[in-house]
């Protein structure tokens, strides 16, 4: 059988040999092995040969030096030879120091912005307009639009971020906040015995807890009964993350959730709350319990997504269901239920829900190469959704310390060449769909972004979409969080030249569509650009994520109010807020990103 082989690899010419075939021959001679030798920096001369024939590792040592005698092969026209190289940076940003100051003022107002939503009577008085002691209120909008509600999506994402606030840089537990925490998990106990549309909840007659699918409730915690899109199955999954998270939190700082309880009610803080626990035990029984079981149990059930538009399956939902559910089971064989038949529904429904996202699913699509967030949905839009980023973020929160592993073996982190996909196809679309973005367009230039390319919803109705602080903040974050990851695995960046499955790197660096692709090579694959880690190039190249990541919170700039708050959305031809005021999650979104970077910022500045 005659196998394809890569060009290079032509064993004989027939002859008389035409002059054309030499002059190709010195053409690709030109373009794929003289460039390739020299961009092999940094390997010692003798070992080429043998690096060209095993492998199609282009190594890139250092972007900025163009000639090094410590790298032999790097030669002064780097121009010339050196095919890959970092984009430069945005025309225009605003300047850094500028851009730090703003930042750190404005974390900090999101964050009292974000507890100013939370039912706390310590240090607000939501409680007298009838909000319950720990509910979150999505908006203090109460018309146009009215979001005076507790979604359970909200709140759980709004509590998670509190629990990154939790531990400070003393390493001590803010006794302020553990309080919120405390009261949000009591409040949440009640919410799922709350009979609603959805169905019944616990200590219901429904064994499948259909009532833990309602999206929506009164802040009084009292059933919303309106009509509504239920159920949607993701704020209970939520709610299981940012439980995990307390508890690791809480092992982390060594501080035993009784003893927590009681700090807080000799303080007075909890002391009329009447808790419906007083430990870890009671209230996995109380309330962790529930969650799980209703995910095992409702995970295969058509929903909501997270934008209470669509019924079916979302990438968002499923990748929840299943952190949850890996958690879940990693949380009951740590603490001695391995035995607890929950821990064996968990298992099965963790397989199954992998499998699901993983290969059946459909969120894998031949013809895309980002993720897919609706695949039933794909006849009346792209599948384009920023749902996929935040799904990926909330499942793998690198800025977590040691010991809070239960995200291992969960795909989709940041890293995933579909989820950063997901990224830049978002970036390329909005770039052009939204006017306010069309000044700043550049490979390297954050953009305000939406939920989805196909949105109508104005914030009150339904007329144009617009971009949402929410799903800006975000796509920093992911970038932040990319980096993060990059230094917490210590390895080299590796990646395939290709302009399919990488295309998101294609906005860091340029020069990869000089590299054939497409099994060409011996072997088939692609080549693979390497930048060997704690490398110059590996540096620089943080530095460039970071200043995209920058580049998008640097927008929000433009369009958060001058006491910082932040809306819902703003809009895309006047960049003017819009939708619910002082949305909770806009706040928290951008108070995580920001949080984010604080922790890569040491990692990017320091030498080795
Ligand atoms: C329609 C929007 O698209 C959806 O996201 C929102 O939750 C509801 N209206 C309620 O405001
Ligand atoms: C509309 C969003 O689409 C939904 O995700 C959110 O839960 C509600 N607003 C409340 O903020």
């Amino acid at each position: 059988m005659i196998k394809k082989r890569s060009g290079r690899k032509q064993c004989s010419l027939p002859l008389p040999v035409p002059l054309v075939a030499v002059v190709l021959l010195i053409c690709a001679t030109y373009k794929y092995i003289l460039p390739l030798k020299v961009e092999m920096v940094g390997w010692p001369a003798q070992l080429l040969p043998l690096a060209l024939n095993e492998s199609n590792r282009v190594v890139i040592q250092d972007f900025f030096k163009p000639y090094d005698p410590a790298y032999p092969t790097s030669l002064p026209t780097k121009n010339y030879y050196r095919k890959i190289n970092l984009r430069p940076l945005a025309p225009y940003r605003t300047s850094g120091a500028n851009f730090s100051a703003w930042l750190e003022e404005q974390t900090s107002t999101s964050f009292e912005k974000l507890l100013a939503n939370i039912g706390d009577s310590s240090y607000n008085s939501l409680r007298e307009q009838g909000v319950a002691e720990g509910a979150v209120i999505a908006s203090p909008s109460k018309e146009k639009p009215d979001y005076f509600y507790q979604w359970p999506r909200d709140a759980a994402i709004t509590v998670n971020t509190v629990v990154s606030n939790l531990v400070g840089s003393d390493k001590a537990v803010n006794l302020t906040l553990a309080g919120t925490i405390v009261k949000y998990l009591n409040n949440s106990a009640v919410l799922q015995r709350v009979p609603n549309p959805s169905g019944q909840g616990v200590g219901g007659s429904d064994p499948q807890l259909k009532g833990l699918g309602e999206p929506k409730f009164e802040v009084d915690s009292s059933a919303f009964t309106g009509n509504w899109g239920r159920p949607q199955n993701d704020g209970a999954p939520l709610r299981l993350i940012a439980t995990f998270h307390f508890l690791q939190r809480l092992c982390d700082a060594k501080v035993d959730l009784k003893q927590l309880i009681a700090e807080l009610q000799g303080q007075g803080q909890g002391q009329e709350l009447r808790l419906s626990f007083h430990d870890e035990e009671s209230l996995f029984e109380t309330l962790i319990r529930y969650d799980l079981e209703f995910v095992t149990q409702n995970w295969k059930v058509d929903s909501f997504d997270l934008w209470e538009e669509v019924k079916g399956h979302h990438f968002f939902t499923s990748l929840v269901q299943l952190a949850a559910t890996k958690q879940g089971l990693h949380y009951m064989k740590t603490h001695g239920r391995e035995n607890d038949p929950l821990a064996q529904k968990l298992q099965q429904a963790a397989n199954k829900l992998n499998d699901f996202l993983t290969l059946e699913g459909g969120f894998l699509n031949p013809n895309k190469n980002y993720i897919v967030e609706t695949p039933s949905n794909l006849n009346s839009r792209s599948g384009l959704d920023v749902a996929v980023l935040i799904a990926s973020l909330l499942t793998h929160a690198e800025d977590e310390g040691e010991g809070s592993s239960p995200h291992t073996n969960l795909p989709f982190g940041v890293n995933d060449s579909g989820i950063l996909n997901t990224l830049h196809s978002l970036v390329s679309t909005m770039a052009i769909i939204y006017p306010v973005n069309h000044q700043r367009h550049s490979p390297r230039m954050g953009v305000a972004l939406g939920r989805y390319p196909e949105d109508v919803y104005d914030g009150i109705g339904t007329s144009e979409g617009n971009p949402w602080f929410l799903a800006t903040s975000h796509a920093a974050q992911l970038l932040y969080q990319l980096i993060h990851k990059m230094y917490a695995d210590q390895a080299d960046l590796e990646i395939p030249v290709n302009t399919w499955e990488s295309k998101f790197w294609t906005s860091i660096f340029e020069g990869f569509e000089e590299y054939p692709s497409g099994g060409v090579l011996a072997g088939g694959g692609d080549y693979r650009l390497i930048i060997p880690y704690k490398s110059p190039a590996f540096h620089q190249t943080m530095v460039s994520l970071l200043n995209y990541g920058d580049s998008f919170l640097d927008k929000l700039r433009e369009h958060v109010g001058e006491d910082g708050s932040m809306s819902e959305q703003f809009n895309k031809y006047t960049g003017i807020m819009q939708g619910a005021r002082e949305l909770t999650w806009s706040h928290g979104a951008f108070w995580s990103s920001s949080h984010v970077r604080e922790q890569v910022l040491p990692l990017i500045s320091s030498p080795n």
